[in-house]
């Protein structure tokens, strides 16, 4: 018999080759690219080409793709009154859920080909910013905005969301958000869009698979997780007394941890001294505190490091965005490592099919009904 290779949640085990990025212990690079170059030299839109091609555009070919981004933005009427009609209490992830498949009707770009994938990626990059913008105006008693021609992806989602240009700061914070959370090999979300792809179903199914795994608190829901926490907290020192009989208690704390880092996650890395400058600007400082005090103690007690979801969700906090839109903008990004998967499983697939260890009853004969009990 086949030697059985078992590890509970997969840890550790390869399950298929890519060549979309690299998650190691010293670095990740998407495409080759590691993430601190292009963090500090790219653009999103750049990151979103990157992924769904093999390399980074050309001015041209970013000219283009830009354009046709651009192109697909408003959304048909009848996803916005999709949108309209989903109770108010309902979580912004579920209304992704059911926005980016009723955009998905609306998609004439059907069909398996690579172009016609990059196609059908590229009209769900460009709805979903629009989908959690309108939520977010119509929850707020007020119209859906149309795109402005011309903003920058990140720039875009604020103006939709608030009704004007944001400032360069506020905009290069999502737009470097969105690049950190691109792609991140066979995390959840992208594993199970290549399962979903591997029986050779569509790229809809894919991404909204890919939705309601990265909702989770265990996975994406853990930047909004993060945050709540931290809005328990008045004080650092209350924050750490919290947090070590948390650590007793044997409590997950979200944010922290990782099933592949095990020395930090360089994302997080990136993006705390930038959050941290902002909190500093906007006299935060307490938040900062409290922040730290959970994030030290942690360490102190666990040696245990932050994920980019821990900085992330305080990040989003202090530009004044509501938590529930927090893992939809995760979603706003990982439509293109998701994408990439989904186009590199079906140009080379064969269906994920794995096994089981059956720990079940033995073989047993059945009786009527009668006879049991
Ligand atoms: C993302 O996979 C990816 O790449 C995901 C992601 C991406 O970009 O796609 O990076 C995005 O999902 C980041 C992770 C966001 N999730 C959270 O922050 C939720 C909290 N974290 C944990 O639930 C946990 O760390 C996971 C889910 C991230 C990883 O789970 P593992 O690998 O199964 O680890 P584990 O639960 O087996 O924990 C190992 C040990 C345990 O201690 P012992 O029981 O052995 O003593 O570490 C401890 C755990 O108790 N531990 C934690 C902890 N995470 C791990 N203890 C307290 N708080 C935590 N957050």
């Amino acid at each position: 018999m086949a030697e059985e290779l078992y590890r509970p949640g997969l840890e550790g085990i390869i399950a298929g080759e890519t060549e979309v990025s690299t998650v190691e212990q010293d670095s990740l690079a998407y495409r080759g690219y590691p993430i601190e170059q292009l963090a500090e030299h790219a653009t999103f839109e750049e990151v979103a080409y990157l992924l769904l091609h093999d390399d980074l555009p050309t001015v041209g070919q970013l000219q283009e793709f830009t354009r046709r981004v651009d192109a697909h933005r408003n959304l048909p009427a009848a996803v916005t009154d999709t949108i309209a009609r989903i109770p108010p209490q309902v979580p912004g992830m579920d209304v992704l859920r059911t926005a980016i498949s009723m955009a998905g009707h609306f998609d004439q770009s059907s069909g398996g080909d690579r172009e016609q994938l990059v196609e059908q990626a590229i009209h769900v990059l460009a709805v979903v910013p629009s989908i959690i913008a309108t939520r977010l105006r119509l929850l707020d008693g007020k119209q859906p905005i149309d795109a402005k021609p011309g903003l920058s992806h990140a720039a875009q989602f604020l103006y939709q969301a608030f009704g004007e240009e944001p400032e360069a700061l506020e905009t290069r914070l999502i737009d470097l958000t969105l690049i950190l959370y691109a792609e991140h090999e066979f995390n959840a979300s992208a594993f199970a869009a290549r399962v979903t792809t591997s029986t050779l179903s569509d790229m809809y199914s894919a991404i909204v698979t890919g939705v309601g795994t990265l909702k989770g608190p265990l996975h994406g829901g853990a930047n909004e997780e993060a945050m709540r926490l931290i809005k328990r907290f008045s004080s650092g020192p209350e924050a750490k007394a919290w947090t070590e009989q948390a650590i007793v208690d044997k409590q997950k704390i979200m944010g922290f941890g990782h099933r592949v880092y095990k020395n930090g996650d360089h994302r997080a890395r990136i993006l705390e001294p930038l959050m941290a400058d902002l909190a500093r600007q906007r006299g935060q400082q307490n938040l900062l505190d409290v922040y730290f005090a959970i994030k030290d103690t942690i360490w102190e007690r666990k040696q245990i490091h932050m994920n980019v979801d821990y900085p992330c969700g305080l990040t989003y906090y202090l530009m004044g965005l509501p938590i529930d839109v927090y893992t939809p903008l995760f979603v706003a990004s990982r439509v293109t490592g998701w994408a990439a998967h989904v186009i590199e499983q079906f140009t080379n697939n064969r269906i994920i099919r794995p096994r089981s260890r059956y720990v079940g009853p033995a073989l047993r004969d059945y009786r009527p009904a009668a006879q049991r009990g």
